[in-house]
């Protein structure tokens, strides 16, 4: 398994970052073959997983229970969890708690965290704790309501220079990564030049050191709309509806099951039974 040092190397080395969320065993489990370099347990799962119009509803019970299934199925996976809305906001030590949380009774091997301004003293914290930590700039979903909706961040030079600061600042509290959402792709290039740390893009364009998608918008599972920055890597609908569609048909019709999936008793017991 990669370790948070063979990241960095993989950025100095110019060898792109993949990452992929997952949410479950089979969904993990396809990523490592895959070759993923990194799955994160995005608090994501609020809405492409339960159902939720937020990722506000997430709760750390939430985020264990989805992080022990990915890591069933993807043992040999560096894992990151999100620390999910406003548990790492009212104090430093709920931060440390909800940390410890996720990677004792998750097994995840990272945090991320949302945001900078205070955040990045918490970030400190947990690293000075020993909690691997990823920083997530640009479009932060968890306060996508204070930011007005889900849109484009750093368009101005005053903001980008304010995130390019922030990105310095992570860097300097000790993450080892950071994701960059939805910012012009020359503010991700300059972020990228200035960190060491790798730089881990969604929707921030090509010249960064990696990429993350979400695992349901690649595939198109699940989800009808899918973001302008989300390539169609696969159509797990259409698969699913296919199927589906067929199973009930042939349920109605008579057609399934057939004889080869049915079981049969032998004669000689069919005798004793109807005497
Ligand atoms: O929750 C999530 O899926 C994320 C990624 C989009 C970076 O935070
Ligand atoms: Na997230």
């Amino acid at each position: 398994m990669k370790s948070t040092t063979d990241f960095v190397k993989m950025k100095t080395n110019g060898e792109k970052i993949a990452v992929v969320t997952a949410y479950d065993f089979p969904q993990a489990k396809l990523a490592q073959q895959a070759g993923i370099d990194m799955i994160l347990v995005g608090d994501s799962l609020g809405m492409v997983v339960l159902g939720y119009d937020s990722t506000v509803p997430v709760t750390i019970a939430d985020m264990v229970h989805h992080t022990k299934a990915v890591k069933r199925g993807a043992a040999n996976t560096f894992i990151i969890t999100d620390l999910p809305f406003m548990t790492y906001h009212v104090s430093e030590e709920e931060a440390m708690k909800a940390a410890r949380t996720l990677m004792q009774e998750g097994g995840c091997h990272a945090v991320k965290v949302e945001g900078g301004g205070e955040v990045i003293k918490t970030m400190k914290k947990l690293t000075t704790a020993g909690v691997p930590v990823v920083a997530h700039l640009g479009l932060t979903p968890q306060t996508a309501g204070v930011l007005g909706g889900y849109k484009v961040q750093g368009k101005t030079a005053e903001s980008a220079s304010l995130l390019i600061e922030e990105a310095i600042k992570c860097e300097e509290a000790g993450a080892f990564a950071i994701v960059l959402e939805c910012i012009p792709k020359q503010l991700a290039q300059e972020v990228s030049r200035r960190l060491t740390i790798p730089t881990i893009g969604i929707g921030a364009g090509p010249k960064v050191d990696g990429q993350v998608l979400v695992y349901n918008d690649l595939l198109t599972f699940g989800v009808d709309r899918v973001p302008k920055f989300v390539k169609k890597f696969g159509d797990v609908n259409a698969v699913v509806e296919q199927g589906l569609h067929t199973y009930v048909e042939e349920v109605k019709a008579g057609i399934f099951p057939e004889d080869k999936h049915s079981f049969t008793m032998n004669e000689e017991e069919l005798a004793l039974l109807y005497g």
